[in-house]
């Protein structure tokens, strides 16, 4: 797939919680958004720091043309991109990476899919949800956080299928972890997982036990996003890979977790 390096304008820069925000982007230019995968992402240049910095797609509006970004306060990068004001333009590189699985032989009408989201790790699993459920799939969506006031993109989520919680004080939804969750007392023909890596390491482990196919994405370091300065490398199966361009997203099964 063709990358291409546009300038987008900031229309709507709005804050979730006190870390996380939303920003809504169109081409400066009008020039249609290419073709993007659920799970790709984007480089955002930002003048702060030197390195683009890596970003999921969180949503892509076609007819609106625009798409939306989800961005924790990490650091330098991230909090200038939380802070610039409406209408400020972002140099993006897009789109990158492999993206999750949704070719027709995996996803039927009536398949069961369980999509796992931890904090900002919620982001790619909007727009994977929203084309699953396009394809007829029955989706789970189970989003887990520290506490309340950290959760993402329920409301969102619930306008395109079912939401689970979970909350590690128990102040919203069920207490504990996402493995904790009652939802996995169903079965699932497949599991997409974006989080932190002890979340979907555990998540892997459980999805290893009940036997159901399951994607994590990754968030490796990285700065070209490219697979040219190997900086995002992870080790698996087949030897040692580039997450930027080989992944983000990897059946579990091909790493070595
Ligand atoms: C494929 C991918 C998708 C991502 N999607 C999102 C997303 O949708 N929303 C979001 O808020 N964050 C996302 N991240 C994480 C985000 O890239 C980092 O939080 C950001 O790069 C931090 O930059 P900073 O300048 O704000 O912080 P810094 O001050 O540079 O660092 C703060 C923290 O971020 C980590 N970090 C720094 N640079 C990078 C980098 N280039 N790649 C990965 N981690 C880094 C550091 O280890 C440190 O712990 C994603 C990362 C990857 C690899
Ligand atoms: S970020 Fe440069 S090789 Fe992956």
């Amino acid at each position: 797939m063709k990358k291409q390096l546009t300038d987008f304008i900031i229309k709507t820069s709005e804050m979730l919680t006190p870390s996380c925000g939303m920003l809504t982007l169109m081409p400066v230019d009008g020039s249609p958004l290419p073709e993007i995968k659920p799970g790709q992402f984007v480089e955002v240049a930002v003048n702060s720091v030197m390195l683009r910095r890596p970003i999921s797609i969180c949503d892509v509006d076609y007819e609106a043309n625009e798409l939306r970004l989800l961005i924790r306060n990490a650091g330098k990068g991230t909090s200038e991109m939380l802070g610039l004001p409406e209408g400020s333009k972002l140099n993006i590189l897009l789109p990158l990476g492999n993206g999750f699985t949704f070719s027709d032989d995996v996803v039927q009408p009536g398949s069961r899919m369980l999509l796992v989201g931890g904090g900002v790790g919620t982001a790619p699993l909007l727009y994977l949800g929203r084309i699953l459920r396009r394809k007829g799939a029955e989706v789970t969506f189970l989003t887990g956080a520290k506490t309340s006031a950290e959760l993402l993109l329920v409301d969102e989520m619930e306008r395109i299928a079912p939401v689970a919680v979970t909350t590690d004080d128990g102040s919203e939804g069920e207490k504990g972890f996402v493995v904790d969750s009652t939802v996995w007392q169903k079965d699932y023909d497949r599991v997409y997982c974006c989080g932190p890596a002890p979340m979907m390491k555990a998540v892997a482990a459980l999805a290893r036990r009940k036997e159901v196919e399951c994607e994590v994405s990754l968030e490796n370091m990285m700065a070209c996003g490219l697979g040219a300065c190997l900086c995002c490398v992870e080790k698996t199966v087949k030897g040692n890979v580039c997450v930027c361009s080989e992944g983000p997203v990897f059946n579990i099964n091909e790493l070595t977790w």
